[in-house]
């Protein structure tokens, strides 16, 4: 290699050349004729270039020069970028300087080394041999100028460097600046803040950053600069290196730099663009700024009459929306339906979404009718608005209410009639029982056999009518049943034994039931006349012993009260008891002692027997008197049903209430009112808890 670079060097001055160019990354040269001496007058320049990147180290290892005064005979000049070195002479003194075991460092990639000699070289001075080579330069740890250094990081490898930068920055084109991408920052939020990236630190570098601000239309945008504002500028020119421009609609605002903040900016607009450009150098701490934005007012709203406005401001704008409510007692009209609130909102026009609705009063309407019963209004003009007030009452004489409940009903804001107790459920018209309004009269024939029953003093009375011939009786008890006895309803088996009786029932179409009725024949103005729709036996009732001989029809319509038809009031199982001795009264159209058929209904009054008296007089007779049986009748006979009078009422005064009360219903007997026998009938208080679980009747 040595002797292919000494060619190189040879053949080039060999051609008479002085400039020498050395381009190989290592070499060496040496002045003419060495290690002779050197020529008088030379003039010989070696430029030595080696790849950008490196820089050049150079030395000698021999080096001997004729000595001058500040070298200005012989000398070697070095030069590179603005580094110069001078050497001569063997040694170094005051005035001049020998290289030694120095090298000597090149400022850039370049090198030039020139060797010059004067007209004479009497002592003959051998000259130089110098060798240089290409060295490696850290440009991280080197200081660069700015416009060369890495922005963040700075990487050195051999011959050259390259930069990088922090977490989410990236390396601009220029390979060392580091820039964000900020062109895509969307606001839609009514306020906010926006500032410089990584700000109060240092922007980056190089950037290009757009921030929208867009909101409806109806918004108007303010931005208001807060804080350290600081960006690069220029005493002369108008932000030449960085700078921030805000467009708003039509409108610029800006460039702005320096140090001095733009303040409050009202934009008039609903779509604002912040666009922020940067150089490549300059540390400077950047902007904020938080924006608000207000919508277009509309005007005050006037609260409707009987209404309210919620919530209540002094300014409304674009968005606000308002809820309008009457107040209690007052609803809005929307399309037929009323409605409770009304919502309204402020358009971005500045104008309400719509007009403002009026209240209008509460107006439950007619109240449902009562039956059997009416309705009073409590305020003049019969009026059905909010807050009025009726009351419900039964019709008199016939008809009555629990006593205990309040029967005022208040028109309510859900359009209701509502009263306190029963919410919207009417109230009860019961009718009013065991109170004839006819009495029998207060003097009467104490007959025996039995008297006629004066016209309506036994309104309860029921007559079970079949071709127009009364078969049994029963007793009307609430508005829409008969009890009679469960035998009546049932086939004889033998048409000549009738008590005799088989377990199929008579045909429900078959007889009538009338109320009202006193003659046994003849039809009469005061009769209501119905065929039953339901007949219900008692589930206990035994044929053949007549236990639990009770049945209850339902009729298919309420009867209408009247002076001639009025119920009989089912026994209270507390004070409606009958003990022996107590008077109780049996009416019917049965038979006369088993002969003919009276002409009008009949009555008898006759003493409860002791059960267990009458009990043995039948078991003499092989017949049982059980516990739902009561017998009534007198020792010495006489009085007594008979034949046609099953099924009717045996009734008593309630000494508490002082009404009527159903004690039994007729049932059967051996013969009719022979002595030492008496009259059978089934005991009402025995069957009362299955008579209300089926009628749900409650005396009132
Ligand atoms: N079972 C008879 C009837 O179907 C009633 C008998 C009443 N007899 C009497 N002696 N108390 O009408």
């Amino acid at each position: 290699m040595g002797c292919f670079w000494f060619f190189v060097l040879c053949f080039l001055r060999l051609c008479g050349a002085n400039v020498t160019e050395l381009v190989g990354m290592f070499g060496k040269f040496q002045s003419p004729n060495y290690p002779e001496g050197y020529p008088s007058d030379t003039d010989i320049t070696w430029n030595i270039t080696v790849p950008l990147g490196f820089h050049i180290k150079l030395y000698f290892m021999h080096f001997d020069l004729e000595p001058s005064y500040l070298c200005e005979y012989d000398y070697v000049k070095i030069t590179s970028g603005d580094m110069l070195e001078t050497f001569c002479g063997r040694e170094s003194t005051d005035t001049e300087k020998i290289p030694g075991q120095d090298s000597v460092f090149s400022f850039d990639n370049s090198m030039t080394v020139l060797f010059k000699t004067d007209f004479s070289n009497e002592e003959r001075f051998t000259g130089f041999e110098a060798h240089y080579a290409a060295i490696d330069v850290d440009e991280c740890k080197e200081k660069l100028d700015e416009s060369s250094a890495c922005d963040h990081f700075c990487h050195n490898y051999i011959g050259g460097f390259y930069c990088s930068c922090r977490f989410s920055y990236i390396l601009h084109s220029d390979n060392r600046t580091c820039k964000v991408e900020c062109s895509d920052n969307v606001f839609t939020e009514r306020s906010g803040i926006v500032s410089s990236p990584d700000y109060p630190n240092p922007y980056p570098k190089s950037s290009d950053c757009l921030y929208r601000i867009e909101l409806e239309d109806g918004f108007v945008i303010t931005l208001d600069f807060t804080g350290i504002f600081d960006l690069e500028d220029h005493p002369d020119v108008l932000c030449p290196y960085d700078y921030l421009k805000i467009k708003a609609g039509m409108k610029e605002f800006g460039p702005f730099c320096g140090d001095k903040s733009p303040g409050k900016i009202a934009t008039n607009s609903s779509r604002v663009q912040v666009l922020f450009h940067t150089d490549d150098s300059g540390d400077n701490r950047g902007w904020k700024f938080a924006y608000t934005s207000v919508g277009n007012p509309c005007p005050v709203i006037q609260p409707p009459l009987n209404g309210k406005v919620e919530p209540v401001l002094e300014i409304y704008s674009f968005k606000d929306q308002v809820q309008i409510r009457c107040n209690v007692g007052f609803k809005f009209v929307k399309g037929g339906d009323e409605v409770e609130a009304y919502q309204i909102e402020c358009l971005k026009s500045g104008t309400w979404s719509s007009g403002i609705p009026t209240c209008k009063v509460i107006d439950c309407g007619t109240p449902l009718p009562l039956e059997d019963g009416f309705i009073t209004f409590r305020s003049k003009d019969n009026l059905t608005l909010f807050g009025s007030r009726i009351n419900y009452s039964c019709n008199a004489l016939f008809y009555r209410m629990d006593p205990d409940l309040n029967t005022t009903y208040t028109c309510m804001e859900n359009n209701f009639w509502v009263n306190d107790e029963l919410g919207t459920d009417l109230p009860t018209c019961h009718p009013v029982c065991g109170e004839p309004r006819i009495q029998r009269p207060s003097i009467q024939p104490k007959i025996a056999q039995g008297r006629v029953v004066s016209r309506g003093s036994s309104p309860w009375i029921a007559m079970l009518s079949k071709n127009g011939i009364p078969f049994c009786g029963g007793s009307l008890i609430g508005k829409e049943w008969v009890v009679t006895a469960a035998h009546c309803l049932h086939l004889p088996s033998d048409p000549d034994n009738p008590e005799q009786i088989d377990s199929v029932l008579i045909n429900i179409t078959s007889f009538k039931v009338i109320l009202g009725r006193q003659k046994t024949l003849r039809k009469e103005e005061t009769e209501q006349e119905y065929h039953a729709k339901n007949i219900i036996t008692h589930p206990r009732y035994n044929g053949s012993t007549f236990e639990y001989d009770i049945a209850l029809l339902e009729l298919p319509s309420k009867v209408k009260m009247m002076d001639y038809i009025m119920p009989i009031c089912l026994p209270e199982s507390s004070t409606s008891t009958l003990h022996t001795g107590d008077m109780v009264i049996v009416s019917g159209w049965g038979k006369q002692f088993l002969h003919s058929i009276p002409e009008t209904l009949m009555e008898i009054e006759i003493p409860v027997v002791d059960h267990n008296q009458c009990k043995e007089v039948y078991s003499q007779l092989g017949r049982q008197v059980t516990d739902d049986m009561i017998c009534a009748g007198l020792k010495e006979g006489g009085s007594d049903a008979c034949q046609g009078d099953s099924g009717g009422p045996m009734v008593a005064v309630d000494e508490e209430t002082n009404r009527w009360f159903l004690g039994g219903t007729v049932s059967w007997g051996d013969g009719c009112g022979e002595d030492n026998r008496y009259g059978v009938y089934s005991d009402v208080s025995k069957s009362l808890k299955w008579i209300q679980n089926i009628t749900k009747i409650k005396n009132i």
